[in-house]
């Protein structure tokens, strides 16, 4: 779970007893877990038992040794950070380390500060690591069941609509803002419904010029207009058995909206140019981005097609309304467009994380997903961090909040106002809150009661 609050988990490991219990004390009053052992050995046995984010190891011990330990680490454990403890000069044992992968050393005779400020870090990015996995594998059960992402209550009523309304054969009208997943709805409809094994046809009637939109929906006749040299099918006909789906209807022509009724009321339509009257089983999908009841009362769009199509109505939510998916979303962008550019970025920095989460996504899912894109390719090491988003994102100082706190305010007290001024900030989402606090739900909700 993102911001967990629970004590990060310690293992020290050192053969030399009077050091191993300063330790120990050390990070129990650091605020950490910390279970100490003698060898390597020992040491192993503790991992095997329990999940640890960071070792602590001496590198010279009887039997195993540090660097023994710190290998087999890497391998049977390659997310648990280690920090290596040499001795004064025995720097090039400690260059070793570092290339075998250990977070870090600190040398012998520890300076207090530095241990600690050195296993602070590593403990850092192994909670990073262990909250971006824990992403991915909510991300790899809900998108191996569909394409669809977000656990939102928002989305999860879509899903439900979706899974209830994708059997029958009914007209859906799916609304919303631009970016918003209303093809990617539609597509999804199509393949859980029974017509799934036929096909999906898309036609945007914004694209194609008024001239041109007859003939592309429902094909024509030899010599039907000047240049059309033979028949030729329209898409209705190519979605014969599966899905058609009308993308941007607002933009159809009257003209076209009349032809359109007839072969939604009928099943039956005529090839441009031709007199013969055909017929076709198609399920139509219609979405459109402009309020269509509104072109309604303009008069701008047919009131009896509008209802003919708005049979079943799917509103898509606008991303600034479940500002809880945007974590899973960027996750599985980070995913999709890493693969693509054959880069191992697998984590996003907080202070990423946390601009996404402030901004307010105008251009939506679409606009997430173009800005993953943007910075996966910037990016230089493994995580994407606040540096690699566009600028549009990264300077989204309308949706940041600012307090002013008077000098001497007890920190409780400012504890309790970062926490209301957070939730106001996520309209009472707790969840959210807890991921811009970096805290653990539970823990606002025990702040907010007390
Ligand atoms: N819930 C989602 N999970 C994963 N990807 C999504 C989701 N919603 C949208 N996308 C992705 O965002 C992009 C935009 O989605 P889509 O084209 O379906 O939006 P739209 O509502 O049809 O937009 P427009 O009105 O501009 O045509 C696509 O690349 C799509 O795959
Ligand atoms: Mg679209």
């Amino acid at each position: 779970m993102l911001g967990e609050t629970d004590k990060p988990k310690l293992l020290v490991v050192d053969d030399d007893t009077a050091a191993l219990e300063s330790l120990l004390q050390i990070f129990e009053i650091e605020g950490f877990e910390v279970t100490g052992v003698s060898d390597g050995t020992a040491a192993l046995e503790a991992l095997r038992a329990d999940e640890y984010g960071v070792v602590l190891s001496d590198l010279r011990m009887p039997g195993m040794d540090g660097m023994d330990l710190l290998k087999t680490i890497k391998t049977l454990k390659p997310d648990t950070e280690v920090v290596i403890m040499t001795a004064f000069g025995t720097i090039e044992k400690a260059v070793e380390a570092m290339r075998e992968g250990a977070y870090d050393f600190v040398t012998k005779p520890l300076k207090r500060p530095l241990v600690v400020r050195s296993v602070r870090r590593a403990q850092e990015k192994a909670s990073l690591r262990a909250e971006n996995l824990a992403l991915r594998a909510q991300l790899e059960a809900v998108a191996s069941e569909r394409n669809l992402i977000g656990t939102s209550a928002a989305m999860r009523r879509v899903l439900d609509v979706i899974s209830q309304v994708a059997p029958a054969s009914t007209t859906i009208l799916i609304q919303g803002e631009s970016g918003t997943g209303k093809e990617l709805v539609a597509r999804s409809i199509h393949r859980q419904s029974n017509r799934s094994q036929g096909p999906f046809v898309a036609i945007n009637c914004a694209a194609i010029p008024a001239t041109l939109i007859e003939s592309e929906l429902f094909g024509h006749e030899r010599g039907a207009f000047t240049g059309a040299f033979s028949r030729r099918e329209g898409r209705f006909k190519l979605a014969d058995g599966g899905t058609l789906f009308l993308d941007e209807i607002a933009d159809l022509d009257p003209f076209m909206q009349a032809k359109l009724l007839r072969v939604l009321q009928e099943g039956e339509y005529q090839r441009l140019g031709g007199s013969q009257t055909l017929k076709v089983d198609v399920r139509v999908l219609a979405s459109t981005n402009k309020p269509l009841l509104e072109q309604v009362k303009a008069g701008a769009f047919r009131e009896d097609l509008f209802y003919r199509l708005n049979v079943i109505a799917i509103q898509m939510p606008p991303l600034r309304e479940r500002m809880e998916d945007v974590a899973l979303l960027a996750q599985h962008f980070l995913a999709k467009f890493a693969d693509k550019n054959r880069k191992d970025i697998r984590t996003i920095s907080r202070d990423a994380m946390e601009l996404l989460m402030m901004h307010d996504w105008p251009g939506n899912v679409r606009e997430l997903e173009n800005t993953l894109e943007h910075a996966v390719v910037l990016s230089r090491g493994d995580t994407i961090r606040a540096e690699d988003l566009p600028d549009l994102v990264a300077s989204d100082t309308t949706a940041k909040q600012y307090m002013t706190i008077q000098l001497g305010t007890p920190l409780e007290d400012i504890e309790q106002q970062v926490i209301q001024q957070t939730l106001r900030f996520t309209k009472g989402n707790k969840r959210l809150a807890a991921q811009l606090l970096g805290i653990a739900t539970r823990t606002v909700y025990r702040k907010v009661e007390s």
